[in-house]
């Protein structure tokens, strides 16, 4: 393939690449750069490959349950008390509706 060709078609592939991006709202655009710092423990995406508990497919509602109850120090951890304090209640409700959509497997 003639090398212009090939470029012609590799911004394409970008300019379509950032179309799609660009459909996602800006909430779900948040939701995710907050997600990514929960995926060296628990897995890109939430879908965790290790021992660690998964969080993708958690519904929202206990997501938001289990976030609050380690903040608060209801809930038994090891790391997740003092994680969860850093989160405002907008932010879990942002995680919360990321990682429910987020495909379990
Ligand atoms: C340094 C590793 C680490 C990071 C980073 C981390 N977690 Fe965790 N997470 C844990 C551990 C360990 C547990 C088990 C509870 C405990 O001992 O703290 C856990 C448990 C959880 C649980 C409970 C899951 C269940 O089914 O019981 C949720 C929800 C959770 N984490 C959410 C998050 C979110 C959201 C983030 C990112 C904002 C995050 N975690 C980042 C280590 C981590």
């Amino acid at each position: 393939m003639h090398t212009a060709t090939r470029l012609a078609l590799a911004a394409a592939a970008l300019a379509t690449a950032g179309a799609a991006s660009a459909q996602a709202s800006p909430d779900l655009r948040a939701a995710a750069y907050l997600a990514s710092n929960c995926a060296n423990c628990h897995g890109t995406n939430g879908r965790s490959l290790g021992a660690m508990p998964g969080l993708a497919g958690i519904p929202q509602e206990r997501f938001v349950t289990l976030m609050r109850d380690f903040r608060d120090g209801k809930r038994q951890a090891t790391i997740m008390h003092q994680l969860a304090k850093g989160y405002s209640d907008e932010q879990i409700a942002l995680l919360a509706e990321f990682f429910a959509r987020q495909p379990a497997k």
